[in-house]
């Protein structure tokens, strides 16, 4: 490469995007290992942050049996070249540890280790999704509120409604997030999809004053458990299964909108992040 273009590289900066959802089991693990593939296969160089960093299982649906994990890195063992995995379609991973309970209190220390750590990888990066853990723990709410955008995943069940809509309004009250990006998981179909995302879309105008973007939807497809239990992504399982086309739609929608508002890029993102570790400590 040369000069010009390494510069060029450098500057261009990575859109960050957390998956986030309210109610466990929803869909947020399948949700970020098609997109990324799918966008990748699109031709994004795409960056996969396992950071439900408890009990990740990201890597385990793909198949993959990384040796080393983010407790190695937080431990000072291994750098980051050496605990990435490869996905699909060439995208990069990097493992959470699992069943590690300290892991799950990780606090600034740990994230300013990732961040001096990812910032060598900044021109080399499109994307960054972020596999953030169910729930509005403290660790949840950070990573959201430093990505550029927060892709909130729900399924029509009224548990997931209400649990949307309380991860929404804790990321809006506490933090002044206005904008959300909504995808709707295991539903029948567009009308159904639509419905939900009109119910969650006035309240949420009406009492948080938030402004939530549909970005499409999911079907429930069996050929989703079945990759699960294959260790694949559906698109790379079975590519015409309507889950896969609808992921490979929902991938080309997100690369299309204009992210990346917070701007800045990967050094801001993790900047964002410390800020938003601190502010909850106090
Ligand atoms: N579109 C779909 N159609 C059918 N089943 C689905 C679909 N999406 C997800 N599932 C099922 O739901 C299960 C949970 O999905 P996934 O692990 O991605 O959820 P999650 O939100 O990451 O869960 P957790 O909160 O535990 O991390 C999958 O193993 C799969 O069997
Ligand atoms: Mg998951």
């Amino acid at each position: 490469m040369d000069q010009a273009s390494a510069l060029q590289n450098s500057s261009s900066s990575v859109k960050v995007i957390a998956v986030a959802s309210g109610k466990g089991g929803v869909g947020k693990t399948n949700t970020v290992i098609n997109l990324a593939s799918s966008m990748a296969a699109l031709g994004d160089r795409v960056m996969v942050l396992d950071a439900d960093l408890g009990l990740g299982n990201l890597d385990v649906m793909l198949g993959l049996a990384p040796q080393y994990n983010l407790q190695h890195l937080f431990a000072g063992e291994k750098n980051l070249d050496e605990i990435i995995v490869e996905g699909p379609q060439g995208i990069k991973i990097i493992p959470a540890a699992s069943g590690i309970q300290e892991v799950t209190h990780s606090g600034t220390r740990e994230q300013r280790i990732l961040m001096e750590q990812m910032s060598r990888y900044a021109g080399e990066i499109d994307f960054l999704l972020i596999d953030a853990a169910a729930g509005i723990s403290d660790m949840v709410t950070s990573f959201v509120m430093a990505a550029d955008a927060a892709l909130v995943v729900a399924t029509p069940e009224p548990t997931s409604m209400t649990d949307a809509y309380a991860l929404m309004k804790v990321l809006c009250n506490r933090y002044g997030e206005k904008k959300f990006y909504l995808l709707l998981n295991q539903v029948s179909g567009e009308s159904e999809a639509r419905q939900v995302y009109n119910q969650l879309s006035r309240v949420g105008e009406k009492f948080l004053d938030i402004t939530l973007v549909f970005l499409g939807y999911i079907p429930k497809d069996a050929d989703v458990p079945m990759a699960v239990c294959r260790q694949q992504a559906v698109v790379e399982y079975n590519p015409e299964s309507p889950a896969s086309r609808a992921f490979v739609e929902v991938a080309r929608r997100l690369r299309r909108f204009p992210i990346g508002s917070k701007s800045g890029g990967l050094h801001y993102f993790w900047q964002r992040l410390l800020n938003g570790g601190s502010r909850d400590q106090k």
